[in-house]
């Protein structure tokens, strides 16, 4: 049975412009009076998928943000007709395209930049969004050419951010000395970490599911809080892109950034304990400072790794065939970890949290297991099996799941902008907390920071069947007598 939860009164979207997408609604966010954004890398994947489509949101009227205007950047000279239309940009959208070709180490690509901002638009009320959408190894020579732009862009009365899409770093000290490298040529305030999971309508939402279940379930802590599993599962194999994941791993690659912070999400109280109202990235700092990986009897660390094997008689490969990945790899393409909180909040209540390719599911999933009943009583002693769900992928809906009834607590907003539109309009507008500070992004890095070192030193990796939910061995990350959950269809 499913019961409208309406009634509930869902409160407002804490953080931020809770921007509206679609449809007539009117924006909330300030106006703007123009954005401009460079975007290197834009012959690429996430620009293609992403960032295009949202900048033509943008455009075509999703908020006061107009005109919209993007300057593509990437290391080919192409006229920027062809450029258009190989973007499939070349249609009667209202988003203005031009594009600048050359190597990210030539002084002369910054000067065509400088000289196309100023020849688009004298004077000032501009933001220009220098978006920096390349793989990580270019990272360095942009930035290090962008503080002089910045320093031309603030000097024409415009204001300046820097947006950096993850991997930052590729452990703790590498992403400290990033940080550090990047931060000599770009103004701290104006430098903008992207992890694309906080701008979710469902992650932004989470605020919402926190005060409903307060009512329903009671305080949403150890009082009534079993367990939490956060599940972050692709069907998809490497897809072609071996050489690039070999490196990384799904440890790196998706549990130090969206995995993490979907943890600090549901953990962040909304109050600290002093019972001052915080901001939503300070909840989330604190969150992450009271995290950590938790450890076994024996000293190790309660993570399991594996990698995906065949599907005998088909043509999925295991993952140590695909090609560009190292004989002999011991990347993980899976990997299952458990988490406590040194919040007396959350004292004694695990948070599970796993990620993999080639399994059953595309699927992002939380799974907050009560103690108590639906009526609002925390019941000790009680079976466990009530629970407030949250899916993000596919069919978006927070509901919790108790005596065999679902009560949806919210459903997906269709009126919440989507994550990169989100993304484009919190930089436009100076929403700084859709974006992971650097104190977060270093934090996560010296949470995962153990196990890295700890796989570094050997011990298993675990096949696991492709489409499977992964190697059996995740199990033995569970505590008592909890087990992972199968996430629905
Ligand atoms: N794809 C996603 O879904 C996704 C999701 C989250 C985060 N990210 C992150 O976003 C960034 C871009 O991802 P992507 O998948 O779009 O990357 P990509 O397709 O591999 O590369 C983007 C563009 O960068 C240029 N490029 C490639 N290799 C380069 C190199 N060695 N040096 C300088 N430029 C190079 C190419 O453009 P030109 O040849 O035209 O210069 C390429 O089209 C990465 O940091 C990635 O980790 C991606």
């Amino acid at each position: 049975m499913t019961i409208s939860a309406s009634v509930l009164a869902p409160p407002a979207v804490p953080t931020g412009a809770p921007a509206r997408d679609g449809g007539a609604a009117a924006p909330t966010a300030p106006a703007c009076a123009a954005l401009t954004v460079v975007l290197f890398g834009v012959t690429g994947d996430l620009a293609r998928r992403k960032l295009l489509p949202a900048l033509t949101r943008l455009a075509d009227g999703y908020a006061p943000v107009t005109p919209v205007r993007l300057l593509g950047v990437g290391r080919s000279e192409i006229p920027v007709d062809a450029f258009r239309a190989a973007a499939g940009l070349d249609g009667t959208g209202a988003l203005e395209v031009d594009y600048v070709g050359g190597g990210y180490g030539d002084a002369a690509t910054y000067e065509r930049i400088r000289r196309r901002l100023v020849a688009a638009r004298p004077g000032g009320g501009e933001v220009v969004v220098f978006y920096v959408a390349t793989p990580p190894e270019a990272f360095e020579a942009i930035v290090e050419n962008l503080g002089r732009l910045c320093d031309h862009v603030r000097g024409a009365g415009r204001q300046c951010r820097v947006l950096i899409e993850k991997p930052f770093g590729e452990d703790l000290t590498s992403a400290r000395e990033l940080l550090a490298h990047v931060t000599r040529s770009i103004r701290s305030d104006e430098l903008l970490l992207v992890d694309h999971y906080l701008a979710k309508p469902e992650v932004r939402q989470l605020e919402r599911l926190r005060i409903v279940s307060d009512r329903l379930a009671g305080r949403l802590d150890r009082s009534s809080v079993a367990h939490v599993q956060i599940t972050i599962a692709e069907t998809l194999g490497v897809d072609g892109r071996g050489g690039f994941y070999d490196r990384v791993g799904a440890l790196r690659d998706v549990i130090q950034n969206h995995g993490l912070q979907l943890c600090a999400a549901v953990l962040s109280a909304r109050r600290d304990v002093s019972g001052r109202a915080t901001s939503w990235p300070d909840r989330r700092l604190r969150a992450l400072e009271q995290l950590s990986v938790d450890t076994r009897p024996d000293g190790t660390h309660a993570a399991v790794r594996g990698q995906y094997g065949p599907v005998p008689g088909s043509f999925v490969r295991a993952y140590a065939d695909e090609s560009g990945v190292a004989d002999g790899t011991r990347t993980e393409t899976f990997a299952a970890l458990r988490l406590r909180s040194s919040d007396p909040r959350w004292a004694g209540v695990p948070v599970y949290l796993r990620t993999g390719k080639r399994l059953a599911q595309a699927v992002c999933d939380i799974r907050i297991q009560l103690r108590g009943a639906a009526d609002g009583a925390t019941r000790p002693g009680r079976a466990e099996g009530d629970v407030i769900h949250v899916s993000i992928k596919g069919d978006p809906f927070v509901r919790m799941v108790t005596g065999g009834r679902t009560l949806d607590l919210a459903s997906a907003d269709p009126a919440l902008a989507q994550d990169y539109v989100h993304i484009f309009h919190s930089a436009t507008v100076g929403e700084r907390g859709t974006f992971p500070d650097h104190g977060e992004m270093l934090r996560s890095w010296e949470i995962v920071e153990p196990v890295i070192r700890e796989w570094e030193g050997g011990g298993p990796v675990a096949v696991y069947p492709a489409g499977s939910w992964g190697p059996e061995e995740a199990g033995l990350v569970m505590a008592g007598s909890h087990v992972w959950s199968r996430p629905r269809a």
